[in-house]
């Protein structure tokens, strides 16, 4: 006979009471309305019951934990199964699962054990505080309330929206439980949190993807639909669709899912657009090491075209988030195909990092016009998962990308909520001698959120120049704009820092053309042996230096040259870094201009 425990339980404080006797908890229980019983079953499983319901139940989470199976079933029907870390030892927060809409509850638990604090902490609540409790959250840049994010998914621009979607799982600030996150902007900067888009099914969870406008109602789902691409992620990875008929406020998945198949198990992440060329639907799909490129009239069925990678570019890692654009080259009205190419692990300084080739596209075949080079679009540690706006303005080209690193992703010093995007920027091409590079500029929308602030004018270094506050008291996030000319020195550099020693320190090796960053003492940083780096960019210009350094809460994102390079790394700085101090080794050199612009 199995075990049966039954015990009503509200607040902590009622649960001790519990051993005191059953009959005295059920009656404090009623007086507060919430209402939960918990039968252990045996073997690490319980049935919790829920017998008076409230908007949401509110499951403790220790991050510690290891993942338990919970199915939540309504009317002896299973309506979703998610993993969660339920708490075992204390709790570290509460995640929600909001009750709204479904009638006698109750949840199945796998792998919890019996003594477990989860059971005294478990509550029923009307609301789920989402107010901030994080000093590294962005100031502006995108992070979800709540919750873990990785990469952005589906962006699309519709009627003056610009629809950000991405990786998401709203039961705890780790990777799991995929869904399609969701929020909306006008300028890429303030976002609206808008409802799931959505959720795992039979199928699986819902990996990464794309969407399109379709405006000839190819699909048949209506003119100007909006259409989501993902990857089912079960057992095996393959390619679904869903469609959203009221711009993009709810989707309904495509009955016959999946749309395609493969027997190569790393199968993800479909990015589709419209090739005018040949009047069809083209979708890329990383698959293990390779792009693959499909082709459809109707975004239902789709036909294999080729695949490209093979003694391609960088091979260390998987190849995942591919993108195939095609941009104007700054200064003529020619343009070219780029296929981005995101690779995990296999970055220049270790783990996640995006990888580009430009070519030719002929609707059919990808050819890369520069084998003999491997091409990084960002020389920060943090910067992943890249693609770009599908139906931009102005024929922009804008890309976001995940401002972590699979590496320690999960363990940076955050609880509420994981991870941030990087800024907007808006992509072209630029020449070196033969070779062609992305440009990666700060989008207008940034430059835009501008205070005014410090300006200088012609500062001399010949050894070292403070400034010991360069902002408002009450800022501490902001932009700076530096233009540099070089007289003598061979090393011009500057550390960013703070009361406490805690630095960022930025600086040009001019004999060996370089950019650097070192965040070895940026603060935080012992979370992972894989944080303290130092990231190095080849510099290609050097007649003037040109740079905007975006600081944030918890980012530094520089931009040389208008963007040609790119640098994103996060910090975990104690206090904000507000003093600034620049120095010059084997000669000197003249600030042109310093403007420091505070932001929020
Ligand atoms: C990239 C990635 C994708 C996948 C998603 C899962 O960061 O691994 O390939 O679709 O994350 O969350």
């Amino acid at each position: 006979m199995s075990l049966f425990i039954s015990i009503e339980l509200s607040v902590r404080s009622i649960f001790r009471k519990a051993i005191l006797g059953l009959a005295m908890l059920t009656v404090a229980c009623q007086a507060t309305g919430n209402k939960l019983s918990v039968h252990h079953l045996g073997d690490g499983q319980s049935l919790l019951k829920i017998t008076e319901q409230k908007k949401y139940i509110l499951l403790p989470i220790e991050e510690a934990s290891p993942e338990s199976r919970l199915s939540m079933v309504c009317d002896n029907e299973v309506i979703q199964t998610l993993n969660v870390r339920l708490a075992v030892t204390k709790t570290d927060y509460y995640v929600p699962i909001d009750l709204s809409g479904h009638r006698n509850i109750s949840f199945n638990f796998h792998s919890v054990p019996d003594d477990a604090i989860c059971w005294q902490d478990l509550k029923l609540s009307d609301n789920y505080d989402t107010v901030n409790k994080e000093s590294y959250r962005p100031a502006y840049h995108f992070s979800p309330s709540y919750g873990w994010m990785n990469d952005p998914n589906g962006m699309v621009y519709k009627n003056g929206e610009f629809h950000l979607f991405y990786q998401y799982n709203p039961y705890g600030s780790m990777w799991g439980n995929m869904h399609w996150g969701h929020a909306v902007s006008k300028n890429m900067i303030d976002w609206e949190e808008l409802p799931v888009a959505l959720a795992p099914d039979g199928l699986g969870s819902i990996f990464s993807g794309s969407c399109v406008v379709d405006k000839k109602n190819t699909a048949g789902f209506g003119e100007g639909a909006i259409i989501a691409f993902y990857t089912s992620a079960g057992e095996r990875q393959v390619q679904s669709m869903a469609y959203s008929q009221d711009n993009g406020r709810t989707f309904k998945k495509y009955e016959r899912n999946p749309i395609i198949t493969s027997t190569v198990r790393d199968f993800r992440d479909p990015k589709v657009f419209w090739h005018p060329e040949t009047d069809r639907w083209i979708m890329v799909i990383a698959a293990s090491q390779e792009m693959q490129f499909y082709s459809s009239p109707n975004l239902r069925e789709w036909t294999y075209e080729s695949s490209f990678g093979h003694g391609e570019g960088n091979h260390d890692g998987v190849w995942e988030c591919p993108d195939l654009i095609r941009l104007p080259i700054d200064g003529s009205t020619q343009k070219k195909w780029v296929l981005l190419c995101n690779i995990n692990p296999g970055g220049p300084f270790g783990g996640s990092a995006t990888q580009y080739f430009i070519g030719e596209f002929n609707g059919k075949k990808f050819i890369n016009d520069f084998p003999a080079t491997t091409k990084w679009m960002d020389w920060g540690k943090d910067h992943y998962a890249t693609v770009t706006w599908s139906n931009a303005p102005d024929n922009r080209n804008i890309a976001i990308g995940w401002m972590s690193n699979w590496q320690y992703a999960n363990q940076v010093p955050t609880t509420q909520y994981r991870s941030a995007n990087t800024l907007p920027r808006d992509l072209s091409l630029y020449k070196v001698g033969k070779e062609l590079y992305i440009r990666c500029a700060p989008a207008p929308e940034v430059t835009a959120l501008r205070k005014k602030g410090l300006s200088e004018k012609n500062i001399r270094v010949n050894n070292s120049y403070n400034i010991s506050s360069f902002l408002p008291q009450d800022k501490k996030t902001y932009e700076i704009a530096l233009s540099i000319k070089n007289e003598s020195a061979e090393i011009i550099g500057w550390s960013l820092f703070n009361s406490k020693g805690e630095e960022i320190k930025m600086y040009y090796n001019l004999i060996d053309q370089t950019f650097s960053m070192d965040r070895t003492k940026s603060g935080i940083t012992g979370f992972s042996e894989e944080f303290p780096t130092v990231t190095v960019a080849p510099i290609y210009k050097d007649a003037e230096l040109n740079l905007r350094i975006f600081v944030d809460n918890s980012s530094i994102e520089v931009f040389g040259n208008e963007g040609c390079f790119v640098m994103t790394n996060l910090v975990f700085p104690t206090e904000p870094y507000t003093r600034l101090s620049f120095y010059a080794k084997g000669g000197s050199y003249e600030i042109s201009s310093l403007n420091v612009y505070p932001i929020k």
